[in-house]
């Protein structure tokens, strides 16, 4: 065997070895002539068109796999062979195709080659090869988690979505139930308060109760004293412009006794004693008025009597002690109507002002010595007026600590106090701002300097309005 044959035998042994390897991949494998044409295919495309490849050589690729993008027929110039053949570069695309009246989609993969040799020295080299694959199956099962996956994204959004709704939802209910424990926490406070002056007003209005009696049998008893005592002295005088010279026994005592001296004082002890009793019972007077706290119909009545009889009550704390100076208190009353109010809601406010001024003031003395509390002259002025035909102020001024401007804001706030525990709640300026305002359709305002005092003004219409009655 020549050489040459021994080659060419094994350059048929190697091509039919490739023929072997080729038909074994899965991807049809196509080649073209010049003008498209089949000129070899794999044994892949065989069992594609269920061909054998006597049938498809020669046909022209183009004509015997019609391609579809989006549907629609492609155009011979568009179809990869053409593109190949023209242009000469390589490619993949994916598209669709009509098999078995089935839509399959095919991920074509093309190329141009030519080949120079010997053996084709007088063919036409230029050929388009084409490697197709069926992606229908990839492609679906893609759609299919691309799907799933929007789906599940979906879901994961929805779910989200549920999540942060129900956190608002868990937020705004602790909110809420935030809000209604500061109210209860609030409307508690408020009764302990109310109580403790309800209590107060009954202890007032027992005592009151309790003075009167005995007072009401002093004062009734000393016209009687006052007659009697007269008939007696006269009885005595007469005695006296008859008998010049008694017995020596009887002389004795009347020098004793300075009968002279108690003929000329005792109408002026029985003075005092009427004095004093008018005083209890102008006292008794406005402890009844005072404890008429838990009254809770409204009445026209004389603002200045309820602020006179809450000084009364916090009398003993406007004296002179070891720790304080004596209060004064400067009353600059003016003339006012009749304001209907609910009286001892407003007696509540008055005692709520007037004790926290005694306060400060106190604070601030306990700062001095005993010698600079007596000098320093420590005062709460009350002045009360007319604003216009409809509304009456009341203004309460102290010359105590003052309140910090940091803390000005707060202190209508329930339960804002800066005493020690047990001496403040924190509660009697909260109060005072629901009777002002909401109770009684007024204000209240606080205007303080620290270092220099406060002042509250409260203004009241002279006919209640309460806020439920504003639309
Ligand atoms: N005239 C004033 N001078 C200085 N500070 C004042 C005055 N009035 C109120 N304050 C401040 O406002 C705070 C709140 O007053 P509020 O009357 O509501 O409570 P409190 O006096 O502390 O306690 P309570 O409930 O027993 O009255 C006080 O703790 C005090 O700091
Ligand atoms: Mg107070």
């Amino acid at each position: 065997m020549s050489d040459s044959d021994y080659q060419i035998k094994q350059l048929r042994s190697t091509l039919s070895k490739m023929e072997i390897a080729l038909s074994t991949v899965e991807e049809c494998i196509v080649w073209t002539d010049r003008q498209g044409r089949i000129k070899w295919c794999n044994a892949a495309l065989e069992r594609f068109f269920d061909k054998t490849r006597l049938l498809l050589l020669g046909n022209s690729l183009v004509d015997k796999l019609p391609l579809l993008i989006d549907g629609k027929l492609l155009s011979a110039n568009l179809h990869p062979v053409t593109i190949a053949l023209e242009t000469r570069k390589s490619g993949k695309e994916c598209y669709e195709f009509e098999k078995s009246k089935q839509f399959i989609i095919l991920e074509i993969a093309w190329s141009f080659v030519e080949i120079t040799s010997d053996l084709t020295e007088t063919d036409d080299s230029a050929s388009s090869v084409l490697v197709l694959r069926d992606v229908t199956q990839q492609r679906e099962a893609k759609r299919r988690l691309e799907e799933v996956n929007k789906g599940l994204e979906q879901q994961v959004a929805k779910r989200t979505q549920e999540l942060s709704e129900a956190n608002t939802k868990l937020q705004m209910e602790a909110e809420q139930l935030q809000k209604l424990l500061t109210e209860l926490q609030q409307t508690q406070a408020q009764l302990i308060h109310t109580e403790k002056m309800s209590s107060l007003g009954q202890l007032v209005a027992g005592i009151a109760h309790e003075i009167n009696n005995p007072v009401n049998f002093i004062s009734g008893n000393l016209a009687y004293l006052q007659e009697y005592i007269c008939d007696l002295l006269n009885f005595v005088k007469l005695y006296q412009k008859y008998y010049p010279n008694p017995v020596l026994e009887i002389e004795k005592v009347a020098n004793k006794i300075d009968i002279e001296f108690l003929q000329t004082d005792f109408p002026k002890i029985l003075r005092s004693m009427e004095m004093g009793t008018e005083r209890i019972t102008q006292i008794v007077l406005s402890l009844r008025n005072f404890s008429r706290m838990d009254e809770a119909e409204i009445k026209a009545v004389d603002i200045h009597e309820g602020i006179d009889s809450t000084l009364l009550i916090l009398q003993h704390r406007l004296k002179l002690t070891a720790e304080s100076s004596e209060i004064k208190v400067i009353r600059d009353y003016n003339q006012l109507p009749l304001v209907e109010c609910y009286t001892g809601q407003l007696n509540q406010v008055f005692m709520n002002i007037l004790a926290n001024a005694i306060d400060a003031i106190e604070e601030l003395n306990a700062k001095w010595t005993y010698q600079e509390i007596k000098n320093h002259s420590s005062q709460i002025t009350i002045r009360t007026s007319v604003v216009d035909s409809q509304w009456v102020e009341v203004v309460i001024a102290d010359n105590g600590t003052g309140i910090p401007e940091a803390i000005q804001q707060h202190i209508f706030n329930p339960f804002f106090t800066t005493k020690p525990v047990g001496k403040g709640t924190g509660m009697g300026m909260a109060i005072s701002y629901k009777i002002i305002t909401k109770n009684h359709g007024g204000k209240l305002t606080c205007f303080s300097v620290p270092g220099k005092g406060t002042q509250f003004t409260i203004q009241i219409p002279t006919k209640i309005i309460r806020e439920d009655d504003n639309p």
